[in-house]
């Protein structure tokens, strides 16, 4: 290919994204300079927090900004390399954004991480349960520190994190309830993944449902939405129950964000423990988590699923996808 393809942030989106809030480009391959190295993208991660990146609140990196080329995570192949820690070849991970070829290096902030050579495993595991998705499921319920027969309660839980962390609250011997917007979705957790009952919140008694999936009441929530989800989940929390908020997905196609609202009473009333986390600050203990989800998986304790569309030119109608529930496990776009 003689020119790389480049989506840029045009505007701040209201909403959900259109075509209209990027510019597709054409600019040259660019060269890589001295100690750099040229990636043909691959594979990109389509995760919820690209909607909040293309925001102006705060948040925990700096927003894109109007001309910038889109934010994501990818998988991709060094191609020319000036750089002795990337060889031609090599398969590496990082911010490579929604284009065809990005220029770096080994070092800095947004630096490429060499994958092993020989890879046993397919690039789509490599992106998803065995990458940033399934280490925020590891760290999240390190967080929770389930204990045997205890009840956790997942939201978005055929979700990328969410399948992940109920089959580690599995793992742990708990019991695992999920809640997720479709039948079928529902019969994934409970027929493939191990999930004792899973819940579908857009059935209209599904309060009712909750409740009874959880006889014991709830002693860890997996928070990935908020709303009036975390807030059915909050009125049945037990005595020292703990919240790990993960995401609040219901709020960030919204401007008048709800999602963090909730009546924060039973957490006062039931001495609740609630910690918000960020995945990048495990990024020292990624190997870790990498090493024990992929003995999981070997051992057939962790089972995961990928949603994979075709085409960088599909980019901005995959990222919706996230907010309409259409896919089911990690949501990624191969672009080569
Ligand atoms: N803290 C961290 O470092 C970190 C890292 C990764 C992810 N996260 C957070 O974890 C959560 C899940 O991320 P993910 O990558 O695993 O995405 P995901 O679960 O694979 O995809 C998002 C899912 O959320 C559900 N959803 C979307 N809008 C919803 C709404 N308004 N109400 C209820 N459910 C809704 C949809 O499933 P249904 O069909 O079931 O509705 C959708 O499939 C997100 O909140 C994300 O921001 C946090």
């Amino acid at each position: 290919m003689s020119a790389n393809r480049q989506f840029l942030l045009a505007r701040r989106p209201s909403g959900r994204v259109t075509h209209d809030d990027f510019a597709l480009r054409e600019t040259p391959v660019p060269e890589p300079g001295p100690g750099e190295a040229l990636v043909r993208n691959l594979l990109l991660s389509f995760d919820p927090t690209q909607r909040v990146w293309i925001t102006d609140v705060p948040q925990y990196l700096p927003p894109v900004q109007i001309g910038e080329v889109m934010r994501a995570y990818g998988l991709g192949r060094v191609e020319q390399s000036n750089d002795p820690k990337l060889p031609v070849g090599t398969l590496v991970f990082g911010m490579t954004g929604w284009q065809d070829y990005v220029v770096g290096s080994s070092r800095g902030m947004n630096a490429f991480t060499p994958l092993p050579p020989n890879l046993s495993v397919p690039q789509e595991t490599m992106l998803g349960v065995l990458g940033p998705t399934g280490f925020s499921a590891y760290f999240g319920m390190e967080i929770g520190a389930p204990k045997a027969g205890e009840t956790v309660v997942v939201s978005a839980a055929a979700g990328a994190v969410g399948s992940v962390a109920g089959q580690i609250a599995k793992i742990h011997g708990c019991r695992a309830v999920g809640l997720a917007g479709s039948a079928e979705k529902c019969e994934w957790l409970t027929g493939e993944l191990g999930f004792d009952a899973a819940v579908n919140y857009k059935a209209a008694d599904w309060k009712k449902q909750l409740r009874a999936a959880c006889p014991k009441g709830v002693d860890i929530d997996f928070e990935n939405v908020g709303g009036p989800i975390m807030e059915a989940v909050f009125n049945m929390l037990n005595l020292r129950a703990r919240v790990v908020l993960c995401g609040l997905i219901s709020g960030y196609n919204e401007t008048e964000d709800e999602s963090s609202r909730a009546n924060l009473s039973p957490l006062l009333v039931k001495r609740v423990r609630l910690e918000g986390f960020i995945i990048l600050d495990y990024a020292p203990r990624f190997g870790e988590a990498a090493a024990q989800l992929g003995k999981w998986l070997a051992e057939g304790k962790l089972k995961h699923r990928e949603t994979v569309i075709e085409g960088l030119e599909n980019a901005p109608e995959t990222l919706n996808r996230l907010f309409d529930g259409e896919k089911i496990g990690k949501l990624m776009l191969r672009i080569a």
